[in-house]
């Protein structure tokens, strides 16, 4: 085994915290079967502590000791696992991952990683591993382990260096009752895939009764400038985040207008705009479909005004 690996093994074992990359964003780990390991999770985050947190597992095996795996759950493992898709069960009546990491609810979301390190990691300690994005509460998720030491300094966790995530957005996250299944957050793997399996789901911006994720706070993804979405051209003194061909753009996401390298370009663009050169941040528009929806949730989020 690696010794870095061993070392994080070792960490988690004392109930320790440890960062490491997954596909979508670097997630900021614990021992989801200690409950005081849990709960400094949202110690360090200073995260409000009614947000559920994802229980990450190495395989399907795994996630069958803890949830119980619907037929549809089953299928959408078996499609895209390891991978961005991130599935809320029921909680087996014996599940011995923390109840902290339910946040009071019945269910608990499992995610397997597509990520060569988070998986060995998983592996070699043998249990989930409970683990948000691996930024301070209400800032932009990390990317690279550079974006996570600019958030804590010298209170930054021990990290896995991975290097960059490739997919750059969190994963997508669906609740899969006996009867139903519904987008709670859009992500990494788009609708779009989900529905040419398993059919239409509930959409929140279709359907009405469509739940809502808990801890969904409106301001989530901050930067410390206020940002613009649907810009067509900066004001004085802004940074023009660009789509498709601007050579005006400060920074471009995708000057092909390419969906997935704007998505795996958007934290970290963020990041680089997000400083004093500035006043703000114009993002110009971003189509609606495939993983246009969650870069144009991330960005919603971005523009609200700040919760403290
Ligand atoms: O890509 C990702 O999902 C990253 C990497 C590290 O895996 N993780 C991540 O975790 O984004 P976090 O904690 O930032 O977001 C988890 C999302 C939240 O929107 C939360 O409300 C939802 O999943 N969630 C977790 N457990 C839930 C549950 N039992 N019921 C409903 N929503 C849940
Ligand atoms: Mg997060």
């Amino acid at each position: 085994m690696n010794s870095k690996i061993k070392e994080a093994v070792k960490l988690l074992d004392q109930g320790g915290l440890v960062a490491f990359p997954t596909e979508t964003v670097y997630g900021l780990g614990a021992d989801a079967t200690n409950d005081t390991a849990t709960a400094s999770i949202y110690e360090k985050k200073g995260r409000p502590s009614f947000n559920p947190l994802i229980a990450h597992v190495d395989s399907t095996a795994m996630a069958s000791k803890y949830v119980q795996i619907t037929p549809v759950a089953q299928k959408l493992m078996d499609t895209f696992w390891p991978g961005p898709l991130t599935l809320v069960l029921k909680r087996k009546t014996d599940c011995t991952v923390s109840l902290l990491a339910s946040a009071g609810l019945d269910t608990l979301a499992v995610r397997c990683p597509n990520n060569p390190i988070a998986l060995e990691l998983i592996r070699a300690f043998g249990k989930p591993i409970v683990a948000p994005s691996a930024n301070k509460s209400g800032r932009i998720s990390p990317t690279t382990p550079e974006h996570i030491i600019q958030d804590y300094g010298d209170e930054a966790p021990f990290i896995l260096d991975g290097g960059a995530c490739q997919v750059g957005v969190e994963s997508t996250v669906l609740l899969c009752d006996e009867d139903k299944v519904a987008v709670l957050r859009y992500g990494g793997l788009p609708i779009e895939d989900i529905e040419s399996l398993i059919g239409p789901v509930i959409r929140p911006e279709r359907d009405e009764d469509a739940p809502h994720s808990p801890g969904q706070i409106k301001s989530h993804y901050a930067p410390h400038l206020p940002l613009r979405m649907n810009a067509a051209k900066a004001s004085q003194g802004e940074a023009l985040l660009g789509f498709g061909h601007s050579p005006a753009a400060t920074l471009n996401l995708s000057p092909t207008g390419d969906l997935k390298q704007a998505a795996a370009n958007l934290f970290s663009m963020m990041h680089q705009l997000d400083c004093d050169k500035y006043t703000g941040i114009a993002v110009m528009p971003i189509p609606m479909r495939g993983l246009g929806y969650a870069i144009n949730d991330r960005l919603k989020r971005a523009s609200q005004p700040r919760e403290k």
